[in-house]
C-alpha cells in the first residue's frame, strides 16, 4: 500500500533525484542540522564497539550523507550503501571512503538481485520509506535482512501530529526549499514532491504501528532539535530474537 498521493509516481522518485543530484549536497548543506540529525539517528542505533565485526546497510544512501553518519557511528563496520539513482550514487562515489564502504546501485526492493544478501547488524533508511511504492512490503523485507535483535532506524519526516509542524513545514518548503531548488536546477518537481510527500506521510503513531505490524519489536521514536522538532524523527525498531 502506498502512502498518499504526492504527485510524483513512486517508481519515478529515483529519476527525480537524478535531476537534483548535482545540487543535493549544496542544498542540504544550507539546511541547519541536516548532517547533525543524520549523525543523531546513527548514534541512536546504539551500534556496539565502533561497529567492529558488524555489517550495516544504508538504504537509499543518496550522495552519501547518511553513509557518512553511519561511518562516524561505526567506523569499524562494513557498510553497504544502496541507491537507485545513478546521479546521487555518482556524487557519493566521488567522495573519499575507506574500503569498508561499498556502494551498490539499484532498487532497495530488489537487493538480492543486486547480489546483496543479509544478514545485517543494523539498517539506516534516511528519508527513504516515504518514497517507496509499498512501504509495508519493504519494512518486512528489512526485517528479514536483520539479525535477531538488530535495529532498523528510519530517519524520516512526520508532521501530522502537530499543527505547528505542518505550518513550519509549509513555510520552509515555500519560503526556502522550493525557491532554492528552482534557483539550483530550474525544476521544482523534486522539491514539490518533498513538500507533498511529507504532508501525505504517516503520523508518528501511524508509522510506529506500521513498523509493529511488519513484525518489529521495541518500536519507538525520538524527534530532533532545532526547527525540525516534531518534523524529523528517528523511528527505531528491532528484529525480534525469536523468529
Ligand atoms: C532524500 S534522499 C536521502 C539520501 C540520504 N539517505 C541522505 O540522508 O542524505 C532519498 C534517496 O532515496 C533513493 N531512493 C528512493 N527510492 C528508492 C528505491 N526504491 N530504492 C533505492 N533508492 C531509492 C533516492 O534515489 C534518493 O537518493
Amino acid at each position: 500500500m502506498s502512502i498518499g498521493d504526492t504527485g510524483l509516481p513512486r517508481g519515478a522518485v529515483p529519476d527525480a533525484f537524478d535531476a537534483g543530484a548535482g545540487a543535493y549536497d549544496q542544498m542540504v548543506g544550507a539546511n541547519p542540522g541536516y548532517h547533525d540529525h543524520l549523525r543523531i539517528s546513527a548514534l541512536r542505533m546504539r551500534i556496539s564497539d565502533r561497529g567492529r565485526g558488524l555489517r550495516l546497510l544504508d538504504a537509499g544512501c543518496g550522495t552519501g550523507a547518511s553513509t557518512a553518519a553511519l561511518l562516524e557511528a561505526a567506523p569499524e563496520a562494513e557498510i553497504v550503501a544502496v541507491d537507485a539513482s545513478e546521479g546521487m550514487l555518482r556524487q557519493a562515489e566521488a567522495k573519499s571512503w575507506p574500503s569498508s564502504v561499498q556502494f551498490v546501485r539499484g532498487r532497495i526492493e530488489a537487493l538480492a538481485a543486486l547480489g546483496v544478501e543479509g544478514p545485517f547488524d543494523g539498517i539506516l533508511a534516511a528519508y527513504l520509506v516515504r518514497n517507496l511504492a509499498d512501504p509495508d512490503a519493504q519494512l518486512k523485507r528489512f526485517l528479514t535482512l536483520l539479525r535477531p535483535g538488530a535495529t532498523l532506524a528510519a530517519h524520516e519526516y512526520s508532521v501530522r501530529d502537530s499543527r505547528r509542524a505542518v505550518w513550519t513545514w509549509n513555510a520552509v518548503c515555500w519560503g526556502i526549499i522550493i525557491p532554492s531548488g528552482w534557483r539550483h536546477t530550474r525544476d521544482t518537481t523534486l522539491y514539490r514532491h518533498l513538500w507533498r510527500s511529507v504532508l501525505a506521510f504517516d503520523s508518528v503513531t501511524r508509522f510506529r504501528r506500521r513498523l509493529a505490524d511488519a513484525g518489529f519489536v521495541g518500536v519507538h521514536s525520538e524527534t530532533m532539535p532545532g526547527w525540525q522538532r516534531d518534523i524529523v524523527h528517528t523511528f527505531l525498531a528491532n528484529a525480534p530474537h525469536d523468529r
